[in-house]
């Protein structure tokens, strides 16, 4: 069985990380995406944009992977002992899917803790802040690093293997994700235009909630773990001799 997840903030706003969009508390409802998360934003006020992702780069340092990280992190090992395969998309540019082990994580957004030199293209390991002082340690260059993150109007990354692993897969999770971005908002399309069946989980229903087949309504770090042991046990009682792999 092949399941393709799709993850968003929500699975890591139990760990302290903002979402975008909640009302009140959303990072968009207190900042402008565009003076912040734009390439245009960056070349006019270079020190804002690294301050703002400085800040959130030393919050996720502080963060931890919460109960519905490591139950997916489980979920793939435990998919994999049965002859099966999890792909693990994130829109999360954090890195708390990895810490909690899962591995092979395609991250679409890019990731905060890496920093990106817009003059040879080398990309780093960036737990520091940035700033315009900031030396790239391939090139030598100053003042060219940005954060390895997608911003709005640029092309988000890995969507060629979306495109061919999708398709194939046995089914199709959203987790934690508002359905107002696209490409990702697009997936369950993709996946039901392909047969794929599709499954919502989310604190509330996402913008594109209709499209879905399935949906469980709660907290992220509720419904993941209970959701991964319904598939396994699912699958368990339809290969009575793959039982006890868990
Ligand atoms: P959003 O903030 O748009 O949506 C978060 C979703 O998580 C909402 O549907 C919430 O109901 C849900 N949620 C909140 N707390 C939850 C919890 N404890 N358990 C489960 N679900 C919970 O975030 P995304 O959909 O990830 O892009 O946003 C997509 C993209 O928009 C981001 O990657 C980012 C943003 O602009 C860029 O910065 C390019």
């Amino acid at each position: 069985m092949h399941i393709f997840v799709l993850t968003g903030a929500g699975i890591s706003a139990e760990s302290g990380l903002g979402t975008f969009r909640d009302a009140g508390t959303g990072l968009w409802a207190r900042f402008d995406p565009m003076k912040l998360a734009t390439p245009e934003a960056f070349q006019q006020r270079p020190a804002e944009v690294q301050a703002f992702y400085n800040w959130r780069r030393q919050n996720l340092l502080a963060a931890l992977p919460n109960p519905a990280h490591l139950a997916l992190a489980r979920f793939g090992d435990a998919l994999h002992r049965r002859g099966g395969r999890l792909t693990l998309v994130t829109q999360n540019i954090d890195d708390l899917h990895q810490r909690a082990g899962s591995s092979d994580v395609l991250h679409m957004h890019g990731e905060l803790l890496k920093a990106r030199c817009l003059a040879c293209h080398a990309i780093a390991t960036c737990r520091e802040d940035l700033s315009q002082h900031s030396r790239c340690a391939a090139c030598g260059r100053v003042g060219a690093l940005r954060p390895h993150v997608v911003w709005f109007g640029e092309t988000p990354l890995f969507l060629d293997l979306v495109a061919e692993w999708l398709p194939t897969a046995d089914l199709f999770v959203a987790i934690g994700t508002s359905g107002a971005v696209y490409p990702a908002a697009g997936f369950v399309a993709t996946a039901r235009r392909h047969g794929v069946p599709t499954c919502e989980i989310n604190l509330e229903p996402a913008d594109n909630a209709s499209l879905f087949d399935q949906a469980l309504y709660g907290p992220a770090s509720d419904c993941v773990p209970a959701w991964c042991e319904k598939i396994l046990a699912t699958l368990d009682a339809s290969r009575p001799d793959q039982r006890n792999l868990s």
